[in-house]
């Protein structure tokens, strides 16, 4: 750092320092704030809480402070919601004051300011891309539509892998070839189009590209220029990899998807004859005047992130844990030869007849949440909670995680074990039913792709299952679990090397 910028960041510093504790003062006065960490001026509590805010440390800080507590994040306020009532609050009864997104200068930088739908603040921008991308995402004829491009990447994969010699022996990372299968599913509702295999260059290309964007932009790396803005400036060199990143995607998506699919529709005529996918119906919006070009390729933006990465991490998951407990996956198994007869290959019709695999899933999802603190909500307003005042502007955090793993409310919630669904808890849906269970949220700002995400694990996981038996590679008697958490993301920190043996029928 140069002489010039350590001055500044000083001055910045001590102007902050007066203003926080000003601040503090009259807050204190004028507010009944949640119960959190004593905090110190300027950095408030972020020397004490450190950067790591997952679902895991925030469940241990609601043992302490309570089911809602307060953290300063240097200048911003960070509240933590941990129970199912507040949940209800939050999510539902007070789902317009607390239905806004906070960004960060990352999030700022990939997400154009909230020019996408994920990240913009409640109200009309949020309404009009929710309509728009509700008839080619978001409804039951789009899941019927397309389950058949699902039936049938999933067939491929199953064909592929037993195919691969090293998948019966040493094993392979199966998770490499179920990215590929999830950017199919998804590409082919998007642009009508799908990647032969993974040494397809634009598939590298464009994997490599959302790998990074969702590295940058999940890191905690960039915490303290986010928390303190005076320092602000040494994120420099940070921002302008978001930025560069950013222009090379969306330069990508427009290059390679958005104009391919203009020049095919302008000489076929695919628009007209009821073959239209999703890119067609938002261009066709952006034709009306409802959004810009922008708001296109964040649309695009949106989908890479939050349907494909998520639902990735959910099959890895729940594979994972079928390796981990072979009587689990054998009952699995013996449900679908039951129910479909051996060698008839899982559809999505027949997930509805499983339910032993449906409770196989939404165990998955609960013990193992792609988003355990949801997308974290924010109050435009000062608003109120739990008889506390929440100033406006902060970050609020469902720790919806915690809800489905407290062992308040839950049997024995660090098991693997499916049969709570079909048992003390069969009325529990994924939906949002009850509020101890959000692995979509619930409300206004829930996840519209719970309609396509579900059916998808379910075709997946049911064809692996029916088609291999899964094992730990040799040598291992389970497969690593540990997590690894982001802003607001939670992955397998190791994709695991799994032997696939194929089942005769
Ligand atoms: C297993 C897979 C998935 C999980 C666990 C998941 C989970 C979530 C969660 C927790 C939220 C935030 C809810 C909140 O803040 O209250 C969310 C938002 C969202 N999800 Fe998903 N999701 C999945 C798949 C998908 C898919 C397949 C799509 C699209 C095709 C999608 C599109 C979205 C969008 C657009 C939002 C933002 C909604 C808004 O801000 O209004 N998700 N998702």
């Amino acid at each position: 750092m140069d002489l010039f910028l350590l001055e500044k960041a000083l001055l910045g510093l001590f102007i902050a320092m007066i203003t926080a504790i000003t601040v503090s003062k009259l807050r204190g006065k004028r507010f009944k704030l949640p119960p959190g960490p004593l905090p110190v001026p300027i950095f408030g509590n972020w020397l004490q809480v450190g950067d790591d805010l997952n679902h895991r440390n925030l469940a241990d800080f609601a043992k302490k402070f309570g089911e809602v507590l307060l953290l300063r994040m240097g200048q911003r306020n960070l509240v933590v919601v941990s129970s199912p009532d507040l949940a209800k609050d939050v999510l539902h009864t007070q789902g317009v004051e607390f239905g806004s997104r906070t960004r960060n200068v990352v999030f700022d930088i990939f997400t154009g300011k909230g020019q996408d739908m994920v990240f913009t603040v409640y109200g009309e921008h949020w309404r009009k891309m929710r309509r728009i991308m509700t008839v080619p995402f978001f409804t039951n004829k789009v899941v019927q539509q397309y389950r058949y491009g699902w039936e049938d990447e999933a067939a491929r994969v199953v064909e592929d892998v037993k195919k691969n010699p090293e998948a019966a022996t040493g094993g392979i990372v199966l998770r490499k070839r179920l990215q590929l299968m999830m950017y199919n599913n998804m590409y082919r509702i998007m642009f009508d189009r799908r990647f032969e295999n993974e040494e397809d260059p634009l598939f590298v290309k464009l994997k490599a590209l959302n790998g990074e964007r969702s590295r940058l932009a999940q890191s905690f790396d960039y915490n303290y220029g986010d928390f303190i803005p005076i320092l602000r400036p040494l994120l420099r060199g940070y921002l302008k990899i978001c930025k560069e990143v950013k222009e090379r995607r969306f330069q990508l998506f427009k290059d390679f998807f958005v104009e391919e699919r203009k020049k095919l529709a302008s000489t076929t005529g695919v628009t007209n004859n009821g073959l239209k996918c999703a890119i067609d119906h938002i261009m066709e919006a952006e034709q009306k005047g409802e959004i810009n070009e922008d708001n296109v390729l964040y649309i695009v933006e949106n989908i890479n992130v939050a349907a494909i990465e998520t639902t990735l991490w959910s099959i890895e998951w729940g594979i994972a844990e079928l390796v981990n407990h072979p009587e689990i996956q054998k009952k699995l198994r013996n449900e679908i030869d039951t129910v479909l007869g051996p060698g008839v290959q899982v559809t999505e019709p027949d997930t509805h007849k499983l339910p032993y695999l449906q409770a196989v899933i939404k165990e998955t999802l609960r013990l193992r949440m792609a988003i355990p603190l949801l997308v974290p909500h924010m109050n435009i307003n000062d608003a109120k909670l739990g008889g506390f005042d929440i100033p406006a502007e902060s970050k609020v955090l469902v720790n919806a995680w915690w809800l489905a793993n407290n062992p308040a409310h839950w049997k024995n919630p660090e098991e693997f074990r499916p049969e709570r669904f079909l048992e003390e808890e069969s009325k529990v849906e994924a939906n949002g039913n009850d509020f101890r269970y959000l692995p979509f949220g619930v409300g206004r700002r829930s996840c519209p792709g719970i309609i396509l995400a579900l059916p998808i694990l379910g075709i997946t996981i049911g064809r692996l299952v029916q088609n291999f038996e899964l094992l730990p590679p040799p040598g291992q008697a389970k497969l690593d679990t540990t997590e690894k958490g982001g802003q607001f993301s939670l992955h397998i920190l190791k994709h695991s090397t799994i032997v696939a043996n194929p089942k005769i029928v």
